[in-house]
């Protein structure tokens, strides 16, 4: 059978002459004149494959995810090696813009069977069917630079504990959590790295007191979305924040609301194994919102607001719920929580109540919210209650800076840091030099 493909671009040789005169595995059903057409043909079910060649520069992780989820596997044709090396990270096959019709065709076979799975055929040999499941599961699963893969060599191995900090809507205190846990990590000598992946409220910026506009974390993702985001290019993306005498690194959050596209999942995923691999710690600050938006559309290309933040939960190792006890933020987590076991399974959270007080739930309000929670709580234990600390998180908030530094003392720094658990005790490194020599992870 031949295979159908698609066509887009010109190369130095006419190759879709040189397939025609083929007569066999590889049949151009359509010569495309720009990605849009290429992308809606894809859509329609008419191909199997694409060869996309000489001005590849718009072949991004978004266009390769989209051309994947129609089950169309994608072959490059380039002679710029900087473009071969950056589509090659995405997981696209390549050949030169001079490529024999025949290793062509073969380069379409190979993509085409890849992507079904049956690649390479010993595999197919054995019956291996699932490779096929999890591609449409995760359809940019190979998206990922081959450098965020742990096992490949020059890479460590991801290891970094991935902390999310979640919780419901309301303004429970999850960036309070989040920022503060960071920088009790950072403070302990751990290599830490704090991510704003709010996709409703990005905050980050404004508790560190930055001037940030650059939206770190859409633009980390950008470059993993073409195959651009390796060591380097991720130290260099990182914003450096000088915490007690040692520095955490953060990737702030997108700018506006209206920007959450710049999040995609698959991306964000790589950004996030990619800093497991090269922190010990990552805290990530997590939008609400857990809706499963596409499976009310069935849309498969639907973007995802909330999909930043399910992917987040997904990977990470441990999971702080936030909420506000009061009787407002109570019930509020409760349903979050119920939510959150529907859409994530394979999670557990650990329960942690903010801005505890006497005047929203009555003297002694701990042992009142134990109470409370035992009664309509799900089984779960509360991992920790912080008090309400107004005056600590007010001073924090205007001179842009973390409760270690601005109120040491205090009883919300002393619980936050409490949550940091067992990794506070690990040794605190040696002061390092500052100033004149660029602090690596
Ligand atoms: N324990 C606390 N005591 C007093 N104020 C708090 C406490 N935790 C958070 N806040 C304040 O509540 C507001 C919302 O906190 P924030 O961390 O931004 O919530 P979220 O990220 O959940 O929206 C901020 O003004 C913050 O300073
Ligand atoms: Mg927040």
């Amino acid at each position: 059978m031949s295979l159908p493909v698609l066509t887009l671009g010109t190369a130095a040789v006419d190759f879709v002459s040189g397939l025609e005169r083929l007569h066999g595995p590889v049949t151009v059903v359509r010569r495309c004149a720009e990605l849009a057409e290429l992308l809606a043909a894809a859509q329609s079910g008419l191909a199997r494959a694409a060869i996309i060649a000489g001005q590849t520069q718009d072949l991004d992780g978004g266009v390769l995810e989209r051309l994947h989820s129609a089950e169309v596997s994608v072959v490059a044709l380039t002679d710029d090696d900087g473009e071969r090396l950056r589509l090659e990270a995405l997981g696209i096959r390549t050949g030169a813009e001079t490529v024999e019709p025949e290793a062509l065709a073969a380069l379409v076979a190979e993509s085409a069977a890849q992507l079904q799975g049956t690649w390479p055929p010993a595999r197919a040999a054995a019956g291996a069917a699932g490779p096929r499941l999890a591609g449409l599961a995760d359809p940019a699963g190979a998206l990922r630079p081959r450098d965020a893969d742990p096992g490949q060599p020059g890479m460590p191995a991801a290891k970094g504990e991935l902390v999310a900090v979640w919780g419901p809507a309301g303004a429970p205190g999850r960036t309070t959590v989040a920022v503060n846990l960071a920088a009790e990590y950072a403070a302990a000598g751990q290599r830490t790295l704090l991510v704003d992946a709010d996709t409703y409220g990005a905050s980050v910026a404004a508790f560190l007191g930055l001037l940030d506009e650059s939206a770190a974390l859409a633009h980390a993702c950008r470059m993993a979305d073409q195959g651009m985001l390796d060591r380097e290019a991720f130290e260099r993306v990182c914003l450096k924040v000088a915490v007690t005498g040692t520095s955490l690194r953060v990737l702030t959050g997108i700018t506006r609301v209206d920007r959450w596209t710049e999040l995609r999942p698959s991306a964000l995923g790589t950004v996030l194994e990619l800093a497991r691999a090269l922190a010990d710690v990552v805290v990530v600050d997590c939008g609400f919102s857990l809706e499963h938006e596409e499976e009310l559309s069935f849309d498969s290309m639907a973007p995802r607001r909330n999909g930043a933040t399910l992917r987040v939960l997904e990977l990470a190792d441990r999971l702080l719920a936030v909420g506000s006890a009061d009787s407002v933020g109570l019930p509020r987590l409760v349903r979050a929580l119920d939510e959150l076991e529907h859409a994530v399974p394979s999670t557990s959270a650990e329960v942690v109540l903010n801005k505890v007080r006497a005047a929203a739930v009555g003297a002694r309000p701990e042992a009142q919210l134990r109470e409370a929670w035992e009664r309509f709580g799900p089984v779960r234990e509360i991992r920790a209650m912080l008090p309400a600390d107004p005056a600590a998180a007010d001073a924090a908030l205007l001179g842009g800076s973390v409760l270690l530094e601005s109120a040491p003392d205090s009883a919300l720094r002393h619980a936050i840091a409490g949550l940091a658990g067992s990794q506070l005790s690990a040794p605190r490194r040696a002061p390092r030099r500052r100033a004149l020599v660029k602090v690596k992870f």
